[in-house]
């Protein structure tokens, strides 16, 4: 068979990244501050392309998904073609460098999708690969790719999370109804959904209002899953949750922060303490946590995305400032009325700068999903 021509090579390496990215969600959540990188490795001995290498960040983020390709590969990586979803590192961590690693197997062309903002890689891993005489192609599905690692290129870049903002709105646009506690507003194939949104996140945040009224566990409710809750945080500048909450008790399972005021009640936080409750010491802007400084030690925990499960008041300061990075809305079928709370967002109003990537239904409820340009 001719190899094939430059059309031809295209639309392969297009495909060929399609299944790197698909592979690299395998890990999505679980490769700490690292982000999840696919890699495939193919060559072609005259009959085709064939695979001979995968890998995907392992679990803790190392070792990284060129390391496993190339192993899985051998020797067969000589004169082969590999497809890395990110910019292979240039820089000696704990393990060698990938670019090197790529150099030293024998590649032939190195693809890649998304360039690595971190300024210990950015253009040296590929500069590192053309210095060996290896075929570089840069940003092939590089939207797709960067916006599937959004949290780990926004905490590179932003130095805070990425903020995903969840809402579940009625079919009038309400968020629930106060004194009522939680309202039921989407089925179970949406809240199955929620669940998977929350297991790949690293943090989970709402306001005190959320967990006085609705008394939320705030985790990962399926099977087979149920270890991948992320920790919750909690906006409670004067330490109101109280130690019966189920965020509380669950906390031998999953950690929780309360983002409170340096000022809060003492005794109130040592009980809390205690029980295993961690506190972020927060600075106070226009009555509220100062957003924007949380974010930043959230980003030095190691988390690099954060869903924003409201409540009202909690969703529109993060609005109001800027700060989300990615809205998910879903709507349910019935009406709340007149006197439910309303939504500081609907699919009608979303903030200038961010465009719709999907629209989905889940059972009997709607989907819609917008981002914006990191
Ligand atoms: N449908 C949905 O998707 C959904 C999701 C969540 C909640 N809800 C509903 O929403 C209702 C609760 O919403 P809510 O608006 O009353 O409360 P909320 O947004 O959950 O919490 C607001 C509280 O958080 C604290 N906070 C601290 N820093 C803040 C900041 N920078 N910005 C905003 N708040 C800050 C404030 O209390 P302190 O001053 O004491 O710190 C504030 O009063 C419940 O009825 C719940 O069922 C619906």
């Amino acid at each position: 068979m001719a190899a094939p021509g430059k059309a031809e090579q295209e639309v392969l390496d297009r495909r060929f990244m399609a299944a790197a990215l698909r592979l690299s969600r395998r890990n999505a959540g679980r490769t700490s501050t690292n982000p999840s990188v696919g890699t495939i490795i193919v060559r072609d001995d005259g009959a085709g392309p064939m695979i001979v290498g995968t890998g995907v960040t392992a679990i803790g983020g190392r070792p990284h998904a060129e390391t496993e390709a190339l192993a899985e590969a051998g020797e067969l990586a000589r004169g082969a073609t590999a497809y890395v979803t990110l910019e292979p590192c240039a820089h000696h961590g704990r393990t060698p460098p990938c670019a090197n690693a790529l150099v030293n197997a024998g590649v032939a062309r190195v693809v890649g999708a998304a360039s690595d903002p971190d300024p210990r890689v950015s253009g040296k891993g590929y500069a590192i690969l053309r210095a060996a005489g290896i075929e570089v192609v840069e940003k092939v599905l590089a939207a797709e790719a960067a916006e599937q690692m959004a949290g780990y290129l926004i905490r590179s870049l932003k130095k805070r999370p990425e903020v995903i903002l969840k809402l579940a709105l009625s079919a009038d646009g309400k968020l629930g109804r106060h004194g009522a506690g939680q309202v039921a507003i989407t089925g179970d194939i949406a809240r199955r959904e929620v669940y998977l949104m929350r297991a790949e996140a690293d943090g989970i945040l709402v306001g005190i209002g959320t967990a006085l009224e609705d008394d939320p566990a705030l985790t990962v409710r399926l099977p087979g899953l149920e270890n991948r809750s992320p920790a919750r945080i909690v906006l409670d500048r004067q330490i109101r949750l109280p130690e019966t909450s189920k965020l509380v008790s669950g906390i031998d399972r999953v950690p929780l922060y309360i983002a409170a005021c340096l000022e809060a009640d003492p005794l109130r936080r040592s009980v809390l303490e205690r029980v295993g409750v961690r506190f972020i010491g927060t600075e106070t802007h226009e009555g509220g946590v100062a957003l924007p400084e949380l974010l930043e030690d959230l980003s030095a925990l190691g988390m690099a995305s954060v869903l924003v499960e409201g409540g009202a008041k909690v969703a529109s300061a993060f609005l109001a400032e800027g700060l989300v990075d990615r809205i998910v809305l879903f709507q349910g079928p019935d009406g709340i009325g007149e006197e439910g709370i309303a939504s500081p967002i609907d699919a009608n109003h979303i903030p200038a700068g961010f465009r719709k990537l999907r629209e989905m239904r889940f059972g009997e409820d709607g989907y819609a999903e917008w981002v914006r340009d990191i």
